[in-house]
């Protein structure tokens, strides 16, 4: 098939940035995605609440109009901290927030006022649940290995679950093979987005050669069992599993450098990509799997209509 066309796809994770640099890299989602999950993860200051939530979401809508996209729905998320109250749950879910984003303290690039503990969170979180709002986490334990920050992180489901059972949990960006088996068990409220780069990339692409910053995000790319199982779970076309590419762009110089920022630029070549990997390795109803991964699981997860508009992909 040279050519395939399939429902417009969504993106849950996504760091689109500010002022310029937003300017130059939404483009590169506009043109594959109807609608987008923006992270809130911005500096000098996140996306905490209501009125931040507005700004940001008002700002992506003016870039995508003068981008020539004005019907492109950025879908928000406020950051959690030990400070957010669950009044201010409320009202931003109120006012359209469909997630609420925790960052261990520290563990990624803008996370330094994370959450310390998720249990002192626990009346926000009983909020998030009684409103119907998204908890997506950031899933690394800060202060353990490296490799071994999401594994260790993946406990901490088991209390969220018992204490929040009606509570919708995305475990963004999972790793690793047991984070992967971890979600499959848990029950139908938990769920996890999967990258693009995630399907392709080990760690050996990362420091396995020359060092190669481009391929570093986190949580960093694990081995090639882990890989395997991502690819199953994509492959599976479990509705647990869907699109969050993470592009998560940096400028040049941040990432060429000593102490470089972790996240990979893939807005571009995301949808490109999956098409091949799907074509590749599903078998000959691979159009339908891609479309159920990157334009119906999400959506239905999220509670939120199938796009209307459409995406053809084109080989060339
Ligand atoms: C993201 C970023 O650059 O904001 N970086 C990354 O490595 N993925 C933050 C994040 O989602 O962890
Ligand atoms: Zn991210």
């Amino acid at each position: 098939m040279d050519k395939i066309t399939i429902s417009k796809p969504d993106d849950f994770h996504v760091h689109f940035r500010q002022g310029e640099l937003m300017k130059a890299v939404l483009p590169s989602t506009l043109k594959w995605f109807g609608r987008a999950l923006a992270m809130p993860n911005l500096r000098p200051k996140p996306v905490l609440d209501t009125r931040d939530a507005k700004r940001y979401r008002g700002e992506i809508t003016a870039a995508a109009k003068e981008a020539g996209h004005p019907d492109f729905e950025p879908l928000m998320a406020i950051q959690l901290t030990d400070k957010t109250k669950p009044r201010g749950i409320k009202h931003a879910q109120q006012a359209g927030v469909i997630a609420a984003k925790v960052y261990p303290i520290g563990v990624t690039t803008n996370s330094d006022n994370g959450v310390r503990s998720l249990k002192s969170c626990a009346l926000t979180l009983q909020a998030m649940q009684d409103c119907g709002m998204v908890l997506s986490l950031h899933g690394e334990k800060p202060g353990v290995f490296c490799l071994d920050r999401e594994r260790e992180f993946l406990g901490v489901l088991d209390w969220l679950v018992e204490s929040f059972p009606s509570l919708r949990i995305v475990l963004e960006h999972i790793t690793t093979f047991q984070a992967v088996a971890k979600v499959i068990n848990l029950p139908e409220t938990v769920a996890a987005t999967i990258t693009v780069h995630h399907l392709f990339l080990t760690l050996d692409d990362i420091i396995g050669g020359g060092l190669s910053p481009h391929n570093f995000c986190k949580p960093v790319a694990k081995r090639e069992s882990d890989r395997e199982a991502l690819r199953h779970a994509v492959l599976w076309g479990n509705p647990k599993f869907f699109l969050g590419t993470d592009s998560a762009p940096h400028p040049r110089d941040r990432k060429e450098c000593a102490s470089g920022c972790a996240g990979v630029f893939t807005a571009p070549v995301a949808m490109p990509l999956l098409a091949q990997f799907f074509e590749e390795h599903a078998g000959k109803n691979w159009r339908k799997g891609l479309e159920e991964f990157s334009s119906l699981h999400g959506a239905k997860f999220y509670g939120l209509p199938k796009n209307s508009g459409k995406l053809t992909l084109i080989r060339r």
